[in-house]
């Protein structure tokens, strides 16, 4: 996720108020989180808190209708920048459609849509469309959204086109995508006290949510092999997340793939740069109308919460689930060696503004400042014979 252009952080009293009707919403999701703390004896983990908070049927971020993507809503993710994200991740599809002889995508957590259009829009203009192009997204207001892009944008492709309310009971032989979803699932929250974990409950006091340190030491069984090696460098006081969701949702991506990959992308590090010991707050992000801060008990319900993902974690559990890991690069190398420039004398060809503008959108996808560097893509899968085209300029798997 990126701010918007020209919009720098701001001090919260300068934020644009919300309408009545999505406060009316917030607050009545407040109650019901208020509910479940008093109902679970004064404290959740933050991983319920942020689940609620984010997908709490009606109420949750995702789950109500406020905007969320694009210049009036609260972030902007890669393929909201430009189609040249979404034509890069085609032309991948294409080298595994053609390779392998599968041709079924399956996108996860698809957003408004725009990545799916712009795709497709690619795939078709190579003679490579998908037989199949599945959609799986939890969240109700988005699906309607996508599918109402998808049919003003392809209406002839729509027999292709398959909303799924979970992940398909047969393996699927193609690829998977999934851009900006791991970082979506909820994580726990963590201090760290004599090289011990403790959980940072939520409770509540008058004023609102607040924080709780557990008493308890905080150490699951596929924590310490996550954490084993680094605990005794971690300075007291250190914040940091956990995410115990994600080797599951890997395994369970496993299991959905018959042959071909799965491509994830989004904005984290390999573990040693996750838990660096100077990285003292962790990685939680907050947005709301293009202001990111770290604070996750105001705007309950109207603002995106997320955090980085560990990559070290992901190559773990895909490797533990029988998939191979086939490339680790940043966002910017994955675009380039998937032939970024080339798309773009392409697309701008025989106009200066075209080749302009699209020049522009490239910088913000690759610069370093911008999501370059922070953003990653990491490709696992089954049965892949050739190395992967997105890879094949500065892989960073020696880093995980
Ligand atoms: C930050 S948005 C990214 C949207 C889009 N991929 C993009 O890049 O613009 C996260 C998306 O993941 C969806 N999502 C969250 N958890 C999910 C899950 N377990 N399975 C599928 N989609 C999920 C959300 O509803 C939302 O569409």
């Amino acid at each position: 996720m990126i701010k918007a252009e020209n919009s720098d952080i701001s001090p919260i009293h300068d934020w644009p108020e919300a309408d009545a009707y999505a406060l009316a919403q917030s607050s009545q999701l407040v109650e019901l989180i208020r509910d479940e703390i008093t109902l679970a004896g004064g404290a959740i983990g933050f991983d319920r808190f942020m689940e609620m908070a984010l997908y709490q049927p009606g109420l949750g971020y995702y789950s109500a209708g406020s905007r969320k993507f694009g210049i009036t809503g609260d972030f902007t993710t890669a393929p909201e920048t430009s189609s040249l994200f979404s034509i890069c991740l085609a032309r991948q599809c294409e080298q595994i459609f053609q390779v392998e002889g599968v041709s079924t995508l399956l996108e996860l957590g698809a957003g408004t849509g725009i990545m799916a259009c712009d795709i497709l829009d690619e795939l078709g203009r190579r003679q490579a469309l998908p037989s199949q192009y599945l959609i799986l997204e939890t969240s109700a207001d988005l699906r309607q959204r996508q599918q109402q892009l998808l049919q003003q944008r392809h209406p002839k492709l729509l027999n292709r086109l398959v909303w799924l309310d979970e992940l398909p009971s047969v393996p699927i032989e193609g690829v998977i995508l999934a851009n900006e979803v791991l970082d979506a699932l909820p994580v726990h929250r963590l201090r760290y006290r004599k090289h011990v974990a403790h959980e940072l409950l939520v409770g509540t006091d008058d004023a609102g949510f607040i924080w709780r340190e557990s008493e308890a030491g905080f150490m699951p069984e596929q924590m310490l092999q996550t954490y084993g090696e680094l605990v005794g460098e971690l300075p007291d006081g250190y914040v940091t997340e956990y995410n115990s969701m994600l080797s599951p949702f890997i395994e369970t991506l496993s299991t959905t793939l018959g042959n071909g990959a799965i491509l994830l992308t989004d904005y984290g590090y390999p573990r040693r740069e996750y838990y660096h010991p100077q990285r003292t707050q962790g990685t939680l992000a907050c947005y709301y109308r293009h202001r990111q801060h770290d604070n996750p008990f105001i705007q309950i319900g109207l603002q995106d919460i997320t955090a980085s993902i560990d990559f070290t974690q992901v190559a773990e559990a895909a490797h533990a689930s029988g998939l191979e890991i086939y490339g680790f690069n940043t966002q910017a190398g994955f675009l380039v060696s998937s032939g970024l420039e080339k798309i773009i004398s392409e697309l701008g060809a025989g106009s200066d503004q075209a080749m302009l503008r699209y020049s522009q959108q490239a910088g913000k996808l690759i610069l370093p400042g911008e999501m370059g560097e922070t953003f990653k893509v990491m490709a696992v899968g089954k049965n892949i014979r050739v190395p992967l085209m997105g890879f094949s300029f500065g892989s960073h798997l020696h880093r995980l």
